[in-house]
């Protein structure tokens, strides 16, 4: 029999950990990426249960889970605000996170914007001490040049995002495309931040800069919160 390994089970931990927040009546912002889906997961058995809940969903693959699970389905619009967002990460650094590892920073942003309380989850891989990913920068499809010419401005090298099973770029929910930035170890967060979402042409960046308000992060046998 397959067993699930460490991070598998770390992910899942955490996922189901932060499910166990949402409560009766309330609107959820449903993250991107494989520890939400736990937590997505979570809440359609919670909903099976008999939890009302309307969930925001921050991109295809999270909708069509949403809808498979069985969570009922609202728009920003249409919600009178969201109470909770759960999302997960790719690097997270005392709070401050790099997201976007499956291009949908985006739509997560403004989502975790809207929420009063935004969830962060995660396996140990993700806490490091600083965060020095690639940024993932959502871009429209006719600014890159100028997008790249910015960037290496700002002291990074920008790679257009390949796709796989697929010739040519990764193309977003929202039909841009994403270039993955390295800016080696990122000592001002905030700073970037700001100079990355002053380029013409760019969508959103994946640094979420003092926006998490808890992480969940799955251990061997629990999860660590941590408040922000
Ligand atoms: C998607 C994201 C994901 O939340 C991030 O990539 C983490 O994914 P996973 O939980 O699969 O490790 O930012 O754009």
């Amino acid at each position: 029999m397959k067993t699930e390994g460490g991070s598998a089970a770390a992910k899942r931990r955490a996922g189901e950990r932060a499910a166990t927040q949402v409560e009766d009546g309330t609107v959820v912002g449903l993250g991107t990426g494989s520890t939400t889906a736990h937590a997505i997961r979570a809440i359609g058995e919670a909903v099976a249960g008999g939890l009302e809940v309307r969930g925001v969903p921050t991109s295809y693959q999270s909708r069509a889970l949403a809808i498979d699970v069985g969570i009922p389905l609202t728009t920003l619009e249409e919600a009178d605000g969201i109470d909770l967002a759960i999302d997960g990460a790719d690097q997270i650094a005392d709070g401050d996170l790099i997201k976007g590892g499956g291009a949908a920073h985006t739509r997560e942003k403004f989502v975790a914007a809207a929420a009063d309380r935004f969830l962060v989850v995660a396996d140990p891989s993700k806490l490091v001490a600083d965060l020095d990913r690639s940024v993932p920068v959502e871009t429209l499809p006719d600014a890159r040049p100028v997008v790249e010419d910015r960037v290496r401005e700002l002291g990074g090298e920008p790679g257009l995002r390949a796709a796989q099973r697929k010739d040519g770029p990764v193309v977003t929910d929202n039909g841009n495309l994403v270039l993955d930035c390295a800016f080696g170890t990122i000592d001002e967060p905030g700073e970037l931040a700001r100079g990355l979402a002053s380029i013409p042409g760019v969508v959103e960046h994946g640094l979420f800069v003092d926006m998490a308000d808890v992480t969940y992060v799955g251990t061997e046998d629990g999860t660590d919160r941590r408040t922000y």
